[in-house]
């Protein structure tokens, strides 16, 4: 598998006046390979844009490497940024300006030919709106937009800043459907957002950032399944006895009102055929999989306060996080430093 994007140990700090320092990447690694939709998820502030910005030489890193099809960032850039098309924060457009005709001056001033205009907003959704005027778009036209904009010259590696920013959820969908295609037709996608419901739902592959450093990386299904417990949702008459009897088998039993959660359980069969042998029986019997929201908010401390409303740099530096919360599932990511080593 080839390489599509590297970035290895990347640093980049701001200084402000008002501010003074803030390091916003922190030896962050990254690698995405070639067919990949890759989700980029952190929390806010957690430094995506600023590592998008520094791989598309927009801003000066400090320090590390970066590579984007096989040729190094910022410094040989030119050669193959015809190659990548890429939206990072939302794009202005001129008001005034129809869809249509914004795409084929973008067309125009990048040598595409302009009959990929009508292709590229098929593509979006936005064949039927595309004589309207920018102004009169929503958010998730402008979105659309965007991308189309991004599409015009059929890139080998699409990087999108939060592509599904204002879509809804049909927006989302349809979004996901686009970027399958897209990578059934070879492109490569990297794609930031700190939803998780839309990583789920439309990415392959994903790295977790907090504090300007990846907490995780792998396939979505791996690093989800790194977080199972191997727990199961159990519905009986009597869950007091119910409780006891897996109890008695070195199973973790939590008592909810409605249930009862049984943790490390390797084989479910166990549960019925414990409960059934004492005439208990069971109604039901649910696996809890992981969902990529509560991975997040553990591997990024991100979770609600019950009281305290939380600040943006409230999320946990990765030290902070558990040692062994800290996954890197995929192997090819290869031997960069990882939190807690
Ligand atoms: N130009 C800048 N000057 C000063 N600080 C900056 C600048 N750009 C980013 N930062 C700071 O760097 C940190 C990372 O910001 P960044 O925009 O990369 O986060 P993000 O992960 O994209 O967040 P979001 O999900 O909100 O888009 C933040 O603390 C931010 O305030
Ligand atoms: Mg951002």
């Amino acid at each position: 598998m080839s390489a599509v994007i590297e970035i290895d140990g990347l640093r980049k700090t701001f200084h402000t006046l008002r501010q003074g320092r803030r390091v916003a990447v922190d030896g962050f690694d990254l690698r995405v390979d070639a067919g990949q939709i890759h989700g980029f998820l952190g929390p806010n502030g957690s430094g995506k844009t600023t590592t998008l910005r520094a791989l598309l030489g927009l801003v000066r890193a400090d320090g590390g490497r970066m590579s984007m099809l096989g040729a190094p960032s910022p410094q040989r850039l030119p050669e193959v940024a015809g190659r990548v098309g890429a939206i990072v924060e939302s794009p202005q457009f001129f008001g005034n300006f129809t869809a249509r005709r914004t795409l084929r001056l973008l067309a125009l001033a990048g040598g595409v030919p302009t009959g990929r205009v009508d292709e590229v907003l098929e593509q979006v959704g936005l064949r039927d709106r595309g004589d309207e005027r920018v102004k009169g778009y929503s958010l998730g036209m402008k979105q659309r937009l965007a991308v189309a904009s991004a599409l015009l010259k059929s890139p080998e590696l699409l990087i999108l800043d939060e592509p599904a920013n204002g879509l809804d959820p049909a927006g989302i969908r349809e979004m996901r459907d686009l970027m399958r295609s897209l990578a059934e037709a070879g492109v490569t996608v990297l794609l930031s957002s700190h939803i998780l419901a839309e990583i789920q739902l439309i990415c392959d592959h994903v790295t977790i950032i907090s504090h300007g450093r990846r907490v995780a990386a792998g396939p979505v299904d791996e690093v989800l399944a790194g977080f199972d417990q191997h727990e199961y949702a159990v519905r009986v008459a009597e869950p007091e006895r119910a409780g006891e009897l897996l109890r008695a088998l070195g199973l973790s039993v939590t008592a909810q009102p409605d249930r009862l959660v049984v943790g490390g359980v390797d084989e479910p069969e166990l549960i019925t055929r414990t409960l059934g042998e004492q005439g208990v029986w069971v109604r039901e019997l649910v696996p809890l999989r992981p969902d990529l929201e509560s991975v997040f908010l553990e591997l990024t401390g991100t979770g609600p306060h019950p009281t305290i409303p939380r600040q943006v740099d409230d999320s946990l530096l990765p030290e902070q996080t558990q040692k062994d919360a800290a996954i890197d599932l995929d192997a090819r990511v290869g031997d960069s430093r990882e939190v807690g080593a």
